[in-house]
Formats: C-alpha cells, structure tokens, sequence
C-alpha cells in the first residue's frame, strides 16, 4: 500500500516524477489517498485508455465502500458523469441536444470580446504586473459558462470558492459544506429559472424534451447545472495558466509560436498533453474482479485513473517530459476517454485558442513575475493547477 501523503508537497507541486517511478513499478497500485480512502491507481497510457473503456469500471458508487466527502444519494449526484449506461446514455442525450456545436460557435465573438474587456483591464494595471489566473484565466471560463447556461447574474465569487472546495478539497467539512451550499443555491437557481422564459442552455435544459417525451427530472437539472458549472470553468482555467507557465518557463517554444501563428492549435494540445488540467479521472468502482496487467482489483474497489501518468508516458510519446510545441500532442488523455470523453471539449480549445493568442498579441514581452512568490499548487488528485500565476510585461 503506498500513502500518497508520505510524498509531502512535493507529489502536489510535480507529481510527473511519482507517477514515472510508478509506471516503471507496473500499471497498478494500491493507494491511501491524502484523505485516508483505500483505492487502486491506474497508471501509463495503454493500461489508462482501457480503464477508461472498461464497462465493468463503472460509476456505480452503492457497489463500494468508499467513504466520500459527499452523501452518495446527494442530487448534486445525478449528473452523467456520476452515473453509468442507460441513465448516462439518457442524461448526455438531452444535454448534447441542446449543448450544439452551433450553441459553441455562436459563443466566439462573445468569447473574442470578454477575453479583450479583460486584457484590457489587466494591462491598465500601473506597475505592469497581475496574477494572470485573477485577471484572464479564472473570469474567462466563469463568465463563459454563465453566459452560455443564461446565469449571468450568478455570485461568481461565492460559486468559485464553493468549487474549489468540492474540487480541490482542504478538509472533508469544509467539502460537505460546500456540497450542502452549492445545492441549496443550484435548487434557488432553477426556480428563478423556471418562472424567467430565459434563453440560455438552463432554460434549454429545463424545457427539453426528445422525441420520446422523456425530460429531465428536478434532481437531474440540479445535477446537470452543477456539472456544467463546475467543469466548464475549473479546468479551463487550468488549460490556460497551466498553459501558460509551460510556455513561459519554456522561451524557445514561446519564440516559435511568436514566428508561427499557425503553431497555436497544436501548441494548447501540447499544453493538454504536458501539463493537463485533470490529474486524476473522477472516482470509478469495480463491479466486478478485473484484471490489469496482471492484478486483479476486487469487485466493489475504488479506482483513480491517473490522466497525467498517461499523457507523459514516454511508451507513447518521445521525450515525454519534454514541452514541444511542434509534436504530435494527439492520443493524449486531458479529455478523458471512452463514453465519459468531455463534452466541453470544443469550448475548452475555442477559450484556450482565442485567450493564448489575444494574450500573446497584446503583450509581446509577456514574462513570469520572478519578483513575487513562486506558484503554488491547489490540492487534491483531481484537479492540477495553481492558485495564482504571477507576470509581468513591458518592463
Ligand atoms: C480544458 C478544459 C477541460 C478539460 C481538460 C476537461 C476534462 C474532462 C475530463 C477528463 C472528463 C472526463 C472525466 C472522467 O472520465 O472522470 C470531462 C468530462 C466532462 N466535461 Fe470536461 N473538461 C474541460 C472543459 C469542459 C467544459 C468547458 C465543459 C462544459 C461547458 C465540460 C463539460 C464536461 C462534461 C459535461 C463532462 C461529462 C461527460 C460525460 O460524463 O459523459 N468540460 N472533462
């Protein structure tokens, strides 16, 4: 068994070279997590795609006695991400008919203009520094989904520090407070939707149904809102800081995207690749024994699928730890796979595009701010990011 807390500071600052000196051990591990649940971990590319195609993988948490931070009948619960075939089938259904390509499309001038009000705002700053995280990567997503989901009135600022707790939990109380918080708002929100004929994805949501009749239930909207609300602004705020630390720290990839304009589509799928915004999949549970690269996991054992051992793989990738812009960054895993693969991920890479290249536009002498303290990581297994990203420019 290894106590993933031994590794200190250290695991949550640079896991990369744990999760190598893991992969060379074999794909499997039995692991105390820092908050002191039994699980097994999953690591490298091959062993980490068939995990996550693996239907005896499952959601189906009753089959195990993990204990979580959350009550397991929770309606917070009752999105597709916490729930298997045909109950997920049925959930991403509804929700992909009314989250359109054309509904992500219509958003790029909207993504375009937010993006410049906020580049805007950062460089006015007189000493020519900010925290890029408080200035571009946090707000962009946040307002983003709040538009798309017809919410723009939402606390924003009470909304993030409940997210980051249920994400990136501190202590378990303070997670199940934000859960209970979280729910209860959710619940107020939905009601004040239903009585407003908005146009946005939530009043969608509220009002769908398919050509069989079936709609989604109170639980399911709470569910689904909640889901949509917290991934669509936690990890793209981690695509882009995240992102842009990798190009920083690395300037001769930095200069080659300056000369190549072209470049930027696969450089933020390197930057999914090399330091992606999910470590660790959300919570899987065996339903029955399963057998990984010679272990067998136990039926009713909860599995974490570590995203971040697959996508530095060097059995897939050359030089895996190496940050190159101009590789071919596809068959990483920052998206997940298999019938959980991210919905989002279209808007994710329209934000990450339009706010690498404004930011690289505007500000041509773009640097790390060496002055202030050095990054530090938000906790947990679930989420890798920073709390704050310190630059500076046209010093
Ligand atoms: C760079 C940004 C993003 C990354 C890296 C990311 C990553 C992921 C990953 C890894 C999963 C699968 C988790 C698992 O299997 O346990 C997932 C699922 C999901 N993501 Fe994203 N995501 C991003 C942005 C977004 C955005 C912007 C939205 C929505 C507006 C979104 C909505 C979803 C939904 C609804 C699911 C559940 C899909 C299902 O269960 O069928 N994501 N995402």
């Amino acid at each position: 068994m290894i106590d993933l807390a031994s590794y200190g500071e250290d695991f949550v600052t640079n896991p990369y070279p744990y999760y190598a000196k893991l992969r060379a051990q074999g794909p499997v591990h039995r692991v105390r997590t820092p908050f002191d649940q039994e699980a097994w971990l999953i690591v490298g590319h091959e062993a980490v795609r068939s995990a996550l195609a693996d239907p005896r993988l499952g959601k189906d948490r009753h089959k195990s006695d993990l204990q979580r931070v959350i009550d397991d009948e929770d309606p917070l619960l009752t999105n597709m991400l916490d729930v298997d075939p045909p109950h997920h089938t049925r959930l991403r259904k509804l929700v992909a008919k009314e989250f359109t390509p054309r509904r992500v499309e219509a958003l790029r001038p909207r993504v375009q203009h937010i993006t410049d009000g906020l580049l805007d705002a950062m460089l006015a700053a007189p000493d020519h520094r900010a925290d890029l995280i408080e200035a571009l990567a946090f707000p962009l997503p946040m307002t983003v989904i709040c538009e798309l989901l017809g919410v723009p009135s939402i606390d924003r600022d009470a909304f993030r520090a409940w997210s980051q707790e249920i994400v990136s939990p501190t202590s378990a109380e303070a997670a199940q407070d934000a859960f209970g918080t979280m729910a209860g708002y959710l619940t107020d929100l939905i009601e004040h939707q239903r009585r407003e004929s908005a146009d946005g994805l939530l009043s969608a949501l509220i009002r769908t149904s398919d050509e069989d009749g079936d709609r989604l239930s109170h639980e399911e909207l709470i569910g689904t809102a909640f889901l949509l609300l917290v991934a669509g602004h936690e990890t793209t705020v981690n695509l882009i800081s995240n992102g842009v630390r990798a190009l920083l720290e690395h300037p001769a990839q930095l200069a080659a995207l300056r000369a190549d304009g072209g470049l930027l589509d696969n450089a933020v799928e390197e930057m999914l690749r090399y330091d992606g915004p999910v470590e660790t999949a959300t919570w899987r549970f065996a339903d029955e024994p399963v057998e990984i690269g010679g272990t067998l996991i136990p039926a009713g054992s909860a599995v974490l699928v570590s995203l971040a051992s697959a996508s530095r793989d060097p059995q897939r990738f050359d030089d895996a730890d190496d940050f190159d812009i101009t590789r071919d960054p596809r068959g990483h895993v920052a998206f997940g796979h298999g019938i959980h693969f991210c919905l989002g991920a279209p808007l994710a890479r329209m934000e990450g595009r339009i706010a690498l290249r404004s930011l690289l536009d505007r500000c041509p002498d773009l640097a790390l701010d060496t002055s202030a303290d050095a990054p530090t990581w938000r906790p947990g297994l679930l989420m890798r990011g920073m709390h704050h990203l310190p630059v500076r420019w046209g010093a």
